[in-house]
């Protein structure tokens, strides 16, 4: 990741290769933000004959003034001042680091936005906007810039950017602007893991090596690691991961992570559950061979769990969070499940497996009743689990599902602020009568409608009355088409959208 820090500075003392400078778009944008800006520099800008340029969302424009002290000058479109927000800020900063990028420089600087603005982004008054301001940019510059090439042996261009300033005149307020940069490195290089175990193939990510990767990371960030193998997931009787797994060679795992923060060790722990399914090629019921590729990253709910434990570790954040993993792949072999077989799992129950496709629920179900031994405040579990939320939702919000109203609530504004935004679906009891079977207590599908949630009320079932959130990421994890701060490929959706709730949510 490059350096991106908060810097003191003037139009006049302002020292960078590129300056990027974001313009709202309206009707004087000459008038009004051009020619103060042209004053500032002490030099013109514009053309005679204008500039194609509106100030539009995303847009942007390299121009190469005359006699300035930068020499490119990056004009960067906010849009309209009326749906000005946070996540413009972060589209915009990663709209500039790309241009930087993109144009070989070294040092890069964005000029701190018109305070006014800023201030109506507040409902308070005071400095403290520009935490969350400057962790905007700086989480867009560094979700931005993220290509997955370790496999490419010659890259395209190398990059030349090492430094990214945000510019402030006030003293005070880079205090403010560090402090976000700083909660932003930690989340973004978090996500940034999730999004390299997503895109790395499954023959990289297994269930081994995804233990190893979060041993790995509880080491280098601060929790504690357990890994079950296949001999103590059998003694735990975890059936619905065993004959997910009965298709493959590889063994699965069950990765345990804990970690306890300041003043929370005698605290109920949040419980995070992430669906570790390495490789999904729907096992026995077979899927077609069009987009199978995607379903490497069908660990993504692994991925957020695993990315999420790091983040509140060294954020030391005050909670305490424990972390199921289920791991495996889903494969096709002699030896796999088979439609109409049953499997019992860690609490008993006897699920009829009617679909080898539909197994994120089976290994869950094993994870979210062995959640229950912790006495938890609450469980989340995370999960590419279902075609149809992405039928339903597409791939800009995250299909949530729950049983505490209070908790949705809170996950629902987390996923305002992050922008990783959550819709809520029904788990209404009508929708039972969908999975019932007449020989085991549940089936593992529902038939033709309401697929995202017929998944839902299956996981249902394993939690009992704990207070419990689903969320189904198949369409947020797996992005088909790039936006402003996520190429095309695993998003890492979750990570900013756990911490966040984890830092607002109290039980
Ligand atoms: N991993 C898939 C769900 C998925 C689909 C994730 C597309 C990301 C993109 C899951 O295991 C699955 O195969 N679900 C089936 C369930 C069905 C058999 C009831 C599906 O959605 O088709
Ligand atoms: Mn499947
Ligand atoms: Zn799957």
């Amino acid at each position: 990741m490059i350096r991106v820090s908060a810097q003191r500075t003037t139009m006049k003392t302002i020292d960078a290769d590129l300056l990027a400078i974001g313009i709202f778009e309206d009707p004087h944008l000459f008038a009004g933000q051009i020619a103060p800006l042209e004053r500032l520099l002490g030099t013109s800008i514009v053309p005679p004959d204008g500039i194609p340029f509106a100030g539009k969302d995303g847009q942007t424009m390299l121009l190469f003034p005359k006699n300035a002290r930068v020499p490119r000058l990056l004009l960067v479109g906010w849009g309209k001042r009326d749906g000005f927000s946070i996540e413009r800020i972060r589209r915009a900063a990663a709209a500039a680091a790309k241009v930087a990028q993109s144009c070989g420089v070294a040092t890069a600087a964005f000029l701190e936005p018109d305070p006014t603005m800023i201030a109506r982004l507040s409902p308070e008054p005071g400095n403290g906007i520009w935490v969350t301001v400057a962790a905007a940019a700086a989480e867009g510059i560094w979700l931005g810039l993220y290509t997955f090439n370790r496999y490419k042996t010659t890259k395209d261009s190398p990059s030349r950017l090492r430094r990214f300033f945000l510019t402030t005149e006030s003293t005070s307020k880079v205090r403010y602007m560090s402090r976000g940069i700083e909660h932003a490195r930690i989340v973004s290089s978090s996500a940034l893991l999730a999004r390299d175990l997503e895109n790395a193939p499954g023959d990289e990510i297994h269930p081994e090596s995804l233990a190893q990767a979060a041993r790995r990371a509880g080491r280098r960030s601060g929790f504690r690691v357990r890994i079950l193998d296949e001999r103590q997931i059998r003694r735990m009787h975890m059936g619905g991961l065993l004959g997910v797994a009965r298709g493959s060679h590889r063994p699965p795992r069950f990765i345990v992570m804990e970690y306890a923060g300041p003043r929370s060790s005698a605290k109920k722990p949040v419980v995070l559950v992430g669906k570790g399914v390495t490789f999904d090629a729907g096992g026995i019921s077979l899927k077609p061979s069009a987009g199978m590729a995607e379903m490497k990253m069908d660990m993504s709910g692994a991925g957020a769990v695993i990315g999420t434990m790091s983040a509140a570790a060294e954020l030391r954040l005050p909670v305490h969070l424990v972390g199921l993993v289920p791991a495996t792949e889903n494969l096709p072999g002699g030896g796999a499940l088979k439609p109409g077989d049953i499997v019992r799992h860690y609490n008993g129950m006897t699920t009829e497996v009617d679909n080898t496709d539909a197994e994120g629920r089976l290994i869950l179900a094993d994870a979210l009743a062995y959640a229950g031994r912790y006495d938890p405040a609450l469980i989340i579990d995370l999960a590419t689990l279902t075609g149809a939320v992405v039928v339903a939702l597409g791939h800009f919000a995250t299909g949530m599902m729950g049983n505490n109203p209070v908790a949705l609530q809170e996950m629902h504004d987390a996923g305002e602020r992050t922008y990783e935004r959550v819709w809520e679906l029904p788990l209404f009891e009508e929708y039972d009568r969908l999975i019932r079977s007449d020989i085991a207590d549940i089936k593992n599908v529902g038939g033709r409608w309401a697929g995202a949630i017929t998944a839902g009320m299956f996981l249902k079932r394993f939690v009992g009355d704990r207070r419990w959130i689903h969320l189904d990421i198949a369409g947020t994890a797996i992005m088909e088409e790039p936006t402003a701060y996520i190429p095309r490929g695993g998003s890492g959706v979750g990570v900013r959208l756990l911490i966040d709730f984890l830092e607002h949510w109290s039980a």
